[in-house]
């Protein structure tokens, strides 16, 4: 276990499309997940993508429990994702403020959809299945994009909604700012 660096926009391995994890319940998946939860922890993240630490393989955490970073967010409990699909349940979609660790600093206004459902696996192999809508489906959506080499900023429709954290919320105190 161990808090690992984040790569940062421009790094070409967050483009890439991350390979599926061949094997559950192994040494090596229990380390990245602990790895991944760590850094989250210490980075103050709602979510963290395994590509983000330079891990090209198809597997995110997120929780959302009070984070101060989120401070009107639902909870979302702490859920490993691994092979994960994706299934928009209609058309319906919100507009909303992302940000990532990978993009410290900026935030930008988002379309996701409202309702999903999602279906993959835990560390273990367990199956996971379930129907989200709000910030848990975007949560969801955020971070799975990371595993198909998408960062929140490709999905914004107009760039004009794209900022410093620091200059668009300056209500936000520096802890919160900080990404
Ligand atoms: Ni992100």
């Amino acid at each position: 276990m161990a808090i690992k660096t984040t790569l940062k926009m421009g790094d070409p391995l967050l483009l890439q499309q991350a390979a599926p994890v061949a094997a559950f319940d192994t040494p090596e998946l229990h380390d990245l997940i602990n790895d991944l939860r760590d850094t989250m922890i210490a980075l103050n993240g709602a979510g963290l993508a395994a590509p983000q630490i330079g891990v090209s393989l198809q597997a995110v955490i997120f929780s959302v429990a009070n984070n101060p970073r989120y401070p009107d967010a639902e909870a979302v409990p702490e859920t490993v994702l691994i092979n994960p699909t994706l299934t928009p349940l209609g058309e319906a979609q919100d507009n909303a403020w992302e940000g990532c660790l990978s993009v410290p600093g900026m935030r930008g206004l988002v379309p996701r959809y409202t309702h999903l459902r999602y279906q993959g696996y835990d560390q273990f192999g367990n199956v996971i299945d379930r129907t989200v809508s709000g910030f848990h489906a975007r949560v969801v959506q955020h971070e799975v994009d990371h595993l198909w080499g998408i960062l929140y900023p490709m999905r914004i429709e107009d760039i004009r909604n794209f900022g410093f954290t620091d200059v668009l919320f300056p209500q936000l105190d520096s802890a919160a700012a900080d990404d």
